[in-house]
């Protein structure tokens, strides 16, 4: 069993877990994710890693209500127990292979669109605990919406917000502020794209007009984590490759995305029913 050791909520509908998980903690990466049950009759859940701290054995994971489960899930409180975190899970980050010196001129812009702040949060920290430049844009429906900004830019670096009701930061897309740093003379070596599969894709379409490499996280698409359910399955270069075992991340030109929109609508659908038969 898997103490929560604390709970807070980031905003409304989406709340962050630390988990008492020392052997997770103690191998986690950034990019990578757990399953969680929470009991004997709980789905599994793949989330992905928000933080970790090997020391005291914790780790940190953020949910959103989106479904049945991590409707439950959310109404944890701290000093409960879950049944099953298993992980690390998926692969660590490319970057992660990559050693000081040939990380140390790279330039990175992070992207994220709303609960993608979390996966985003290790890979910068990650990155910044090595001295590498990181710019962050993280991009939310309204300034309520907007998490973990504090907590980046207490990262070291430059944090621009868009939200598309002009709350905080500018009104408009992730889109506008990455072509307005790139206009301003930024270069990057790589974009890092996680969050809602449609803003990866224009994040996508933009950066190879751009010609900058870009890395996106499917990670939203996974329902079982385990490589049995298919519904991760995705197009990347006209190759068949499974989010949870292949990836989670993927080169972001060569995803086909609308494939993954389809799926996605499909599931969806049948969540919102289930949604309504267990609040019945
Ligand atoms: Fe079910 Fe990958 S999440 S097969």
């Amino acid at each position: 069993m898997y103490k929560i050791i604390e709970k807070n909520f980031l905003a409304e509908n989406i709340v962050m877990f630390k988990i008492k998980a020392p052997m997770v903690a103690k191998s986690a990466k950034p990019g990578q994710f757990v399953i969680v049950r929470i009991d004997e009759k709980g789905e599994r859940i793949p989330l992905t890693i928000c933080d970790y701290d090997r020391s005291l054995g914790t780790v940190s994971i953020v949910v959103q209500v989106v479904g049945a489960s991590t409707c439950k899930m959310a109404k944890l409180n701290q000093g409960d127990y879950i049944l099953d975190f298993a992980g690390p899970l998926g692969n660590a980050s490319e970057f992660v292979n990559l050693n000081e010196e040939e990380l140390k001129n790279k330039k990175y812009l992070f992207v994220a669109g709303g609960v993608g702040a979390a996966p985003i949060y290790p890979q910068v920290k990650y990155l910044r605990q090595l001295g590498v430049y990181c710019d962050v844009i993280i991009g939310a429906r309204s300034k309520e919406l907007v998490i973990l900004k504090e907590d980046i830019e207490k990262l070291g670096c430059r944090v621009y917000i868009s939200t598309d009701d002009g709350s905080l930061g500018i009104r408009g897309r992730v889109t506008d502020l990455v072509k307005k740093l790139v206009e301003e003379g930024n270069t990057y070596d790589e974009v890092v794209a996680i969050g809602p599969v449609v803003m990866m894709k224009f994040v996508s379409m933009l950066t190879k007009e751009l010609n900058i490499k870009t890395t996106v996280s499917l990670n939203s698409i996974m329902v079982d984590g385990t490589g049995m359910c298919g519904a991760c399955r995705v197009t990347v270069g006209g190759q068949t490759k499974f989010t949870c075992t292949d990836g989670p991340e993927f080169d972001g030109h060569l995803v086909d995305y609308d494939e993954v929109i389809k799926r996605q609508n499909m599931f969806r659908d049948e969540e919102v029913r289930r949604m309504h038969h267990t609040s019945e």
